[in-house]
């Protein structure tokens, strides 16, 4: 496994010859969900890429770029064993030689949820990745369905951008617990950190009892039962067409759902996702 600082560098070493390349993008602080990425992208690509990279245009929270964990060399570690070849941890002067001003508009699909109340975080996820693709230029891209939102996003970005790669998704990984795994948890206090697995609970639960409610009743259920632990507290649940991710009035036939959540559980924000909902989407 070959660790570079420099884009360039990584440029010149991956070089023109046409090999199927993988890429994992990462912020690092990894976990048992990033490496199930890699893992994927190990079985079927020649080549794999993984960066570890905490974008500062993607945080519009300072205090959250600020506590991100960082842990560079455990990162390494899990990467070699799960069969990264090349890693590329830049500084921020490496990516943003000046800063990227590019104002991107995906429509519907970064207004909604995570776009609405993260103003900005898009915007940067795009000029991050769109940058790396540059450097990378990767057959195949993976990303991970705990960020369901990043994967429309993206999929938009690479359309708009006429990027040719495949960006592939990849399901959720949790805990024994449900919890999905996710490098913040890290910063949740032992309470919490008890707490926060009643948030996919509560999503589960939230399917069952859609068979028979409405979309308004089902969100409804889902808020007052995560809202019932006095540790939490729903900062939006929202049932949508898992292709749009436009928010769903009504169940429709054929139209696949995820009902997504955002959670403020102390000083944390946690994001998870389940699909499934409604009468029709079983
Ligand atoms: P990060 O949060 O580090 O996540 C990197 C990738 O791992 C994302 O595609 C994410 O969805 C996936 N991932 C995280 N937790 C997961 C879990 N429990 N199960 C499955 N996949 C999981 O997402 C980002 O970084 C950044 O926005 C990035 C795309 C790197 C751009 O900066």
């Amino acid at each position: 496994m070959q660790v570079f600082n420099r884009g360039a560098e990584l440029s010149a070493a991956l070089g023109n010859e046409k090999v199927l390349t993988g890429f994992v993008p990462t912020m690092g602080a990894l976990h048992e969900g990033h490496v199930s990425l890699v893992e994927r992208c190990r079985r079927e690509c020649r080549r794999v890429v993984v960066s570890v990279f905490v974008n500062p245009t993607q945080f519009n929270d300072p205090a959250d770029l600020r506590s991100y964990p960082r842990n560079l060399e455990a990162d390494l570690k899990l990467l070699e064993a799960a069969g990264a070849d090349f890693v590329y941890a830049p500084s921020v002067e490496d990516v943003y030689p000046e800063p990227d001003t590019r104002q991107f508009d995906f429509g519907q699909t970064d207004k909604v949820m995570e776009g609405a109340h993260r103003p900005g975080h898009f915007n940067g996820v795009a000029q991050v990745v769109s940058r790396l693709f540059a450097i990378v230029q990767p057959d195949k891209a993976y990303f991970g369905e705990k960020d369901f939102q990043q994967i429309a996003v993206i999929r938009a970005m690479v359309r708009q951008l006429q990027i040719p790669v495949q960006i592939v998704p990849c399901p959720i990984v949790r805990g024994a617990d449900g919890l999905a795994l996710s490098s913040r948890n890290a910063l949740l206090t032992a309470e919490h950190r008890a707490a926060a697995p009643q948030i996919y609970a509560a999503l589960k639960a939230g399917v069952e009892f859609s068979r028979t409610a409405t979309v308004a009743q089902t969100e409804r259920f889902v808020t007052e039962r995560i809202d019932s632990d006095p540790l939490l507290k729903v900062e939006y649940f929202q049932i949508v067409d898992a292709d749009t991710l436009l928010p769903l009035d009504q169940w429709r036939e054929g139209v696949a759902t995820r009902g997504c959540a955002a959670v403020q559980a102390g000083a944390v924000r946690l994001i998870d996702n389940v699909g499934g909902y409604g009468p029709y989407d079983k």
